[in-house]
């Protein structure tokens, strides 16, 4: 079992909080810069920067796919926990850009893992469904019902771009983010949530599929978006989001020590900021190297928010997502120090040998399916047998 529990100082009170133990990141290495839409869309630089933040943002290759980002990521977030795939109990998984409808995501990554134990399935709230997914799997490790989670936020927006809409194809990016949460007996962690939609608005941002019962004139499977429409959405409620979610954990503005918001637009953040009268600089921002990651943005930033420690123990951060839906969510976590329990040995050699074996019982599986299949097929004996017995079922009915 793990090491890194922020229960082991805990204060023994039987009830359980839901941490964040582990963190990581994984983003394309392929780069597209404002400079290289100019080169095929009516835009340029200056407006691009002016108007959203964004310099850049990373573009999945052939091979990669918001299952093998969250894959990824989950890997690092194991690492930091310092637990063994085993040990999860449930993977959640927020995407709008699965490889499938079904099977989700979640199952891909759980089986990519080796996470015998784990529940898993996908979430679906856009840009919010981060933030969902950490309130669901915090919820239920307070309830005592499970151990420990792992929420990843994963996405590749630029499958969905259509890179013919200058209006939309300047935002988005691709990238993946997860956490570790676990239970302790120590107070703090995931605080409170607050989880709001408001489906009038479903028409200003979507991606219409081919079950779509009214896609109008809006290409399937390809995103479009009212810009100004969410824009004014958005900054309508985020501060109220936040406000209400500290009203929720009894807390207030200035108890905050760091927003991360979702990162869709650096305006945005500003009329935020003005709106609840703090500093900008008491938001975590990154779009202008990522731009809109979707459900992966708040997890990258808070990944990065990490790494450049803005963060410190017994901090108190929020994170806020808006979107699709339209959907919006906050919750506030107090930041436990970290352990200062030494890794269990050879735990990372565990993990390695669990990845490779979940390789090979996958390969191993399919294969003997195949070879069943095989069987079956050359012995009439066996297909007589299944015949009959399909027969006497038949009767049964
Ligand atoms: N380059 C140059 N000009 C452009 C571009 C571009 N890339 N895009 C639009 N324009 C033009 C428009 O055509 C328009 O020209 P016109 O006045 O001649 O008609 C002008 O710029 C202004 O257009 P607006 O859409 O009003 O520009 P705005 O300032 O609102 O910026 C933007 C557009 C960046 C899309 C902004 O509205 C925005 O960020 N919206 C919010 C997006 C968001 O936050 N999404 C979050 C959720 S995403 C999710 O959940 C999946």
């Amino acid at each position: 079992m793990a090491t890194r529990n922020a229960g082991s100082n805990g204060s023994g009170t039987g009830r359980a909080y839901a941490h964040i133990v582990g963190w990581g990141m994984a983003v394309p290495e392929a780069v597209l810069t404002n400079d290289d839409i100019s080169a095929f869309v009516e835009t340029d630089d200056t407006w691009i920067r002016e108007r959203t933040g964004i310099r850049e943002r990373r573009i999945a290759g052939e091979k990669e796919s918001a299952a093998t980002l969250g894959y990824n990521a989950a890997r690092h977030a194991l690492e930091v926990a310092d637990i063994l795939p085993v040990d999860l109990d449930l993977i959640v998984v927020a995407t709008s850009t699965p490889e499938h409808v079904f099977p989700g995501t979640a199952s891909l990554i759980q089986d990519w893992l080796g996470a015998s134990r784990a529940g898993a399935f996908d979430l679906s709230a856009a840009c919010s469904g981060f933030v969902y997914a950490i309130d669901m799997a915090a919820q239920s490790i307070r309830s005592g019902s499970m151990k420990t989670a792992l929420v990843i936020g994963t996405e590749t927006m630029s499958r969905v771009m259509d890179w013919q809409d200058r209006s939309t194809c300047i935002l988005f990016g691709d990238g993946a983010g997860a956490v570790v949460l676990r239970a302790s007996e120590q107070p703090g962690g995931v605080l409170a949530s607050v989880l709001r939609s408001d489906g009038a608005g479903c028409d200003l941002l979507a991606i219409p599929t081919t079950s779509a019962r009214e896609p109008g004139e809006h290409k399937l499977n390809k995103m479009y978006m009212a810009g100004s429409e969410v824009f004014k959405f958005a900054t309508r409620v985020v501060d109220e989001g936040i406000r209400q979610c500290l009203d929720k954990a009894g807390l207030e503005l200035d108890d905050i020590s760091l927003i991360v918001p979702h990162q869709a637009n650096q305006r945005i953040l500003a009329s935020v900021a003005k709106k609840l009268r703090l500093d900008i600089n008491r938001f975590m921002s990154n779009v202008e190297r990522y731009g809109n990651t979707s459900a992966a943005s708040i997890p990258i930033a808070l990944c990065e928010a990490l790494e450049q420690k803005r963060i410190k123990p017994n901090d108190h951060i929020v994170l806020v997502g808006f979107g699709g839906g339209l959907t919006w969510a906050a919750t506030v976590i107090q930041w436990v120090a970290p352990s200062d329990a030494e890794p269990a040995r050879f735990n990372r050699q565990r993990r390695q040998f669990l990845y490779t074996f979940a390789r090979w019982r996958r390969r191993i599986t399919q294969l003997q399916r195949s070879l069943n299949n095989l069987l079956y097929r050359l012995n009439p004996r066996r297909r007589r047998r299944k015949t009959r017995s399909g027969r006497e079922n038949d009767d049964l009915s």
